[in-house]
């Protein structure tokens, strides 16, 4: 082997094993990057720190999701947009090419039943209307069947996010395959796929991305730890390159 011929596969080889490595995820739909909102970024510094990195890692675009909890987090567009506006102003002062929207994780709760009625929801997807909804980590409320049909039937396209989470459903996987068959958009939190929360939540992750039941892909990124660990850590292992076999929804936003 000459000694071009090395130089080329050695740096054949250091471009392959990059390509590997790159996102094919271009939008992020999964974080909470609106300051001082909830309980995610307290200040605008960090949310340009993680968007900074969300750029470096390939997203062209993110649509951030506050809480919006009735006891808690009392989110909406007259709070939240004023603040996305700021930090879209400061993402043009620091050169940071990625373009920010936000929607909200609404939380399954009687505040959302009033939200539907007097249709104040924060969408995203534009006509697709997708909303990211979540659900309390202790049981599933005996509402959230009725929630969906009120979102369905008023053109929504309820998002569940992190099902892999809920420890519920765990001794009754085919809960899962239900939410599917019944129009609920399942997205998988990007940290799960490492064990990041459990070895449980991990293998709930594998059977969803086994049976190709999941829709979307998100960050859940609350602080900078959060988006440092996908970048380090998630973006190049084996489970979330299977789950990004399939068509995913995320870059169709
Ligand atoms: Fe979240």
């Amino acid at each position: 082997m000459s000694i071009f011929s090395n130089i080329f596969n050695k740096s054949n080889s250091k471009e392959k094993s990059l390509e590997s490595n790159v996102n094919p995820i271009t939008t992020e739909l999964h974080s909470h990057l609106i300051f001082d909102v909830d309980d995610g970024v307290k200040t605008i510094e960090e949310a340009l720190e993680i968007l900074q990195l969300f750029s470096e890692m390939g997203y062209k675009k993110v649509i951030t999701t506050p809480h919006i909890m009735s006891d808690y987090y009392k989110n909406g567009p007259e709070n939240l947009l004023p603040k996305l506006e700021l930090t879209k102003n400061k993402l043009i002062e620091n050169n940071i090419a990625i373009e920010l929207e936000v929607a909200a994780e609404y939380m399954i709760d009687d505040g959302i039943e009033k939200k539907i009625e007097e249709k104040n929801i924060l969408s995203f997807g534009g006509e697709n209307k997708y909303v990211l909804v979540e659900l309390p980590f202790m049981e599933e409320p005996r509402n959230f069947k009725s929630i969906l049909f009120s979102l369905q039937i008023q053109g929504f396209k309820p998002v569940l996010a992190h099902p892999e989470r809920y420890m519920y459903y765990h001794q009754k996987k085919e809960r899962y395959d239900e939410l599917h068959d019944q129009g609920v958009l399942l997205q998988l939190n990007n940290l799960s796929l490492i064990g990041y929360y459990s070895p449980q939540i991990l293998k709930m992750s594998e059977y969803i991305i086994d049976r190709k039941i999941h829709s979307f892909l998100g960050s859940d990124a609350h602080s900078f730890r959060h988006a440092a660990i996908i970048n380090d850590k998630v973006i190049s292992s084996k489970l979330y390159k299977k789950a990004c076999e399939i068509e995913l929804l995320n870059n169709t936003l």
